[in-house]
């Protein structure tokens, strides 16, 4: 299948059978999330992977009792990281390690100076924008898995947080609910609303 034919394919499920994905098949969606780029390279965000049964059913109430959350294989809550300083030095320190040289020894550019000023200006929801990205690779991944998916907004961050026990630079931001659809999934009939591309696009 084509990547455009893939994205047909997707659709938000709304409920979960109870078949697991294979640890094999969820490395993959991972590596997905791990290789999508994000500004600077800092990758200024955390996920949770919940698998526990007894967690996503104290977690369901949270996020308005959406039944993806407690049927999925795996949920994963995408949390932005607000210690920025330390993300920056870390990087830092693996570029040091890959040899970045032009990072890590440029004499006319202090790139902890200007990382460190640049990510602590841009806060919270610039972490959270990268996440979004590595949102979209997870879900074209799960597309080309035969996985299916639901990006979940809809639910209560310090809820999340408070029952996740997440420390406190993680701030929950989304959630990506993954497994296979049921049958009783009647949302997989529903029709693909898409604006045109004549109203989402201009060409000059
Ligand atoms: C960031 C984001 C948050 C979303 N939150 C929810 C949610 O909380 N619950 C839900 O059922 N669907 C949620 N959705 C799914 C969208 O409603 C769905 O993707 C959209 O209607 C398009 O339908 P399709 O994905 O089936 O093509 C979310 C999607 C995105 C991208």
């Amino acid at each position: 299948m084509s990547f455009i034919e893939n994205l047909n394919w997707r659709y938000a499920t709304k409920e979960f059978n109870d078949k697991k994905i294979d640890a094999d098949t969820f490395e993959k969606i991972l590596t997905a999330i791990r290789m999508t780029p994000s500004a600077f390279g800092v990758q200024p965000y955390h996920i949770t992977v919940v698998e526990n049964v007894e967690l996503k059913k104290t977690l369901k109430p949270y996020a308005w009792n959406q039944d993806q959350i407690d049927t999925c294989s795996h949920l994963l809550v995408f949390s932005a990281d607000l210690d920025t300083k330390k993300r920056v030095d870390d990087f830092l320190r693996l570029a040091e390690e890959a040899k970045l040289t032009e990072i890590t020894n440029d004499p006319e550019y202090d790139y902890r100076k200007e990382f460190n000023k640049f990510v602590k200006e841009m806060g919270s929801e610039w972490s959270a924008k990268q996440a979004y990205i590595a949102l979209g690779f997870a879900l074209a991944a799960c597309a080309e898995l035969k996985v299916d998916s639901c990006p979940i907004e809809g639910f209560e961050p310090k809820n999340y947080k408070k029952v996740l026990n997440l420390p406190k630079n993680l701030e929950p931001k989304f959630c990506l609910a993954i497994g296979y659809r049921s049958d009783n999934d009647t949302h997989i009939k529903s029709p693909k609303i898409r604006f045109s591309e004549k109203d989402l696009f201009d060409f000059r």
